[in-house]
């Protein structure tokens, strides 16, 4: 469920009419709905009742400083992944206590700024990122608190670049292996071991690899609970959302109308198959989502250029581009594209539809039907949300998008559109050149 929808002929966020934003902010532009980010948090926190739950939001899906006060407001940590990530979470005004600290590769530098700032854990991939902790820990005279990422070799069946829990990826430790792991950790004197974590993979659809994982994990997690006294559990992130029928996803009716087996997966199915696996053990449960918590809670706001008819074949050239939303030429995903303004009369159109970067790759959808609009008339990209924004550079010189958020019937700028001069600032020419 999420909060856009037509009212009349106009695509609204909430009661903003998203036009209007277009009109004073430019394109192309992220728009984010502050409810359905909410219902988001409260659905999944009410779809885990009964466990004594922290959801830290995978903040890399969406790290805009007003994103993540809005999420620590509603009572969230964080997922954070490197010193940047910290940063943002003081600017936001946000506690780095109730966040976990992930990655592979945490340098010296970032291992000090979260222990300074308090991190709740650091979650480990590997036993010479043991070593560094407890050296930095050593320097700062405090005990590092660790949870280790266990590999529990489980097929997410998603996109082979965003699946993470087999064997074969980079992350974490394989379960036959764990148990050494965690001997080493408690021979360091600057560790202290606080719990266990795993997270197999991003937009999975059916809940079956999450159970499947908990199931292995957990065992080994009871046993960790006896001999250490870990407090906690983090079982990763990884929800699934719609991204096919994304706009008609916002109603309860089309949920309703989807047959119970092919229903896409839902904090309430997710709940019901893992809160059982789970209570038993007695932890606390971290979660991670990212792409749920704010997935369907964004668009990118876009502007027709031209519309190129070909023969055989037509290109809808639109402003953004796939600097400003890489996914689809990333990953080949799919992001349903909707006019701004509704329009039975006009005839449906097949086009590919692209954006002005020089290589082919610069495609959001091939062989598109969607309603014929022409120059300067505008779409929206559902489901940009997660991944959107936090994935975007600045390829071609095109600056950096602007960001909004909406609440109810007010919105306001939380990111400028960045300026030529902004881009350039680091640049210089050497002395040698001149
Ligand atoms: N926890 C860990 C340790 C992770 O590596 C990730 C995501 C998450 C949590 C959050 O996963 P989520 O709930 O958002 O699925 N850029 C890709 C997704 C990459 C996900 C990387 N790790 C995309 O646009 O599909």
């Amino acid at each position: 469920m999420h909060h856009f929808q037509y009212s009349g002929p106009t695509l609204h966020c909430e009661s903003v009419e998203l036009a209007a934003v277009a009109k004073l902010y430019g394109t192309p532009t992220y728009v984010y709905s502050a409810a359905t980010m909410a219902d988001n948090y409260t659905r999944l926190a009410r779809g885990l009742a009964g466990l004594d739950v922290q959801l830290c939001f995978a903040m890399k899906a969406n790290s805009n400083i007003a994103v993540l006060r809005h999420f620590a407001n509603l009572g969230a940590g964080f997922d954070l992944v490197s010193g940047g990530e910290i940063r943002r979470v003081l600017a936001a005004g946000a506690n780095v206590r109730s966040s976990v600290f992930a990655g592979v590769g945490k340098s010296e530098a970032e291992i000090r700024l979260a222990l300074e700032n308090g991190i709740f854990a650091f979650h480990v991939e590997s036993e010479p990122e043991l070593a560094r902790i407890n050296h930095v820990a050593g320097t700062l005279g405090v005990k590092a608190p660790i949870a280790i990422r266990i590999n529990p070799d489980v097929d997410a069946h998603t996109h082979a670049k965003i699946t993470t829990g087999k064997s074969g990826n980079k992350f974490g430790i394989p379960l036959k292996h764990a148990a050494a792991a965690y001997e080493a950790a408690a021979k360091y004197p600057h560790i202290a071991i606080k719990g266990v974590q795993m997270h197999i993979g991003s937009q999975l659809t059916s809940v079956a690899p999450f159970v499947e994982a908990v199931e292995k994990v957990a065992p080994f997690a009871a046993e960790l609970k006896a001999k250490y006294g870990i407090t906690y559990f983090s079982i990763g992130g990884g929800m699934g959302i719609v991204y096919k029928d994304a706009l008609a996803s916002g109603e309860q009716a089309w949920w309703d109308a989807q047959p119970i087996e092919q229903r896409p997966l839902t904090p309430e199915t997710y709940g019901a198959a893992l809160v059982p696996l789970l209570q038993p053990l007695g932890l606390k449960i971290l979660l991670e989502h990212g792409r749920f918590m704010v997935g369907n809670a964004g668009v990118l706001l876009s502007r027709v250029e031209h519309l190129k008819r070909g023969a055989g074949k037509n290109f809808l050239i639109v402003d953004a581009a796939m600097n400003d939303l890489v996914r689809p030429a990333m990953y080949d995903s799919y992001h349903e594209i909707v006019p701004l303004h509704r329009d039975s009369s006009r005839r449906a159109l097949v086009a590919d539809i692209v954006g002005p970067i020089c290589e082919s790759g610069d495609c959001f959808a091939k062989d598109r039907q969607i309603q014929e609009v022409g120059e300067g008339e505008l779409v929206a990209f559902m489901s940009a949300g997660a991944y959107g924004y936090s994935m975007a550079n600045r390829y071609n010189t095109r600056p950096m998008a602007a960001e909004v958020l909406v609440k109810g019937s007010t919105f306001e700028l939380i990111n400028a559109r960045e300026t030529f001069e902004q881009m350039i600032a680091g640049e210089k020419i050497p002395a040698f050149l001149k």
